[in-house]
């Protein structure tokens, strides 16, 4: 076991998460109503990342939500920041290693359809990676060519959906395309990835789906959106109307992820 699998396994005790949840910039608002919080900053665990973007904590909080224990990753590290694209290859592993066998991601995102528009919650079917990276060049084992066929788990995308019926939420589906960042997309490059059949554009998630899947994990993700494509509406986009819009869908999904739990969505 890695040095940060045995650190954390000290910190969590006897709690036994169902499930490991990265949450994106603004949707930190879950993290308040976790039961019984222990807060596990990334700095005190061996080998983690730290990240510097404004909006992101970068801390584990393990606790209880919706009768579970579950621990969430309150911040995460993107490949803009680093450009490493397995700069969070420590902390899947570490969760992997801990025996965590679903990874739920979310994250902030652009919408590229008009009919989704900003504050809408959209479940990940499928991503597309046309930027030429990938957190597993230079992995030296077979293991290396990991099958992405069934990356977005089915059995855990129809109790999301289910749990947003139950929310009585709209979950929106569809597919979300990974651009490198931290320059938003150009109008030409969002009309491409219309094309290209995506419905959403972000800058993470795709090389933690990736990870997440090599070492094993079930993968569940859903996008916050916060605004619309460059070029959708005329006007400027930036950092701040993401974070300032991340709130209100991440409530949204937040009352989506919370009936998951309580319906056992993430149990065996
Ligand atoms: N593009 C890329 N990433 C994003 C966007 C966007 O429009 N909105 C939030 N994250």
């Amino acid at each position: 076991m890695s040095a940060a699998a045995d650190y954390l396994r000290y910190r969590l005790g006897d709690r036994r998460p169902v499930a490991a949840m990265v949450l994106g910039s603004g949707l930190g608002l879950l993290v308040d109503a976790i039961a019984d919080a222990v807060r596990i900053p990334f700095a005190e665990v061996p080998g983690f990342p730290v990240s510097a973007v404004t909006g992101h904590a970068g801390e584990i909080v393990v606790g209880r939500l919706g009768g579970r224990d579950i621990l969430v990753l309150s911040g995460r590290v993107h490949y803009y920041e680093a450009g490493d694209a397995a700069v969070m290859r420590p902390v899947i592993a570490a969760i992997a290693d801990l025996g965590i066998e679903r990874l739920l991601l979310t994250n902030s995102a652009g919408s590229v359809r008009e009919d989704m528009p900003p504050s809408s919650v959209m479940m990940i079917e499928d991503h597309i990676n046309y930027s030429g990276l990938n957190p597993l060049i230079g992995e030296a084992s077979d293991a290396r060519f990991v099958g992405m066929t069934a990356a977005y788990d089915a059995e855990l995308r129809e109790r999301l959906a289910t749990a947003a019926e139950t929310a009585g939420e709209t979950l929106f589906g569809g597919v979300y395309m990974w651009f490198s960042g931290p320059s938003f997309e150009t109008p030409v490059e969002i009309r491409m990835a219309r094309t290209l059949g995506a419905d959403a554009v972000g800058m993470s998630t795709v090389p933690e789906t990736i990870l997440a899947r090599f070492f094993g994990m079930r993968v569940v993700a859903a996008s916050v959106i916060t605004n619309y494509g460059a070029g959708m509406t005329g006007a400027e986009l930036s950092h701040a109307e993401t974070k300032d819009m991340a709130p209100k869908g991440g409530a949204r999904l937040a009352r989506i992820l919370g009936a998951m739990l309580e319906n056992g969505g993430f149990d065996d």
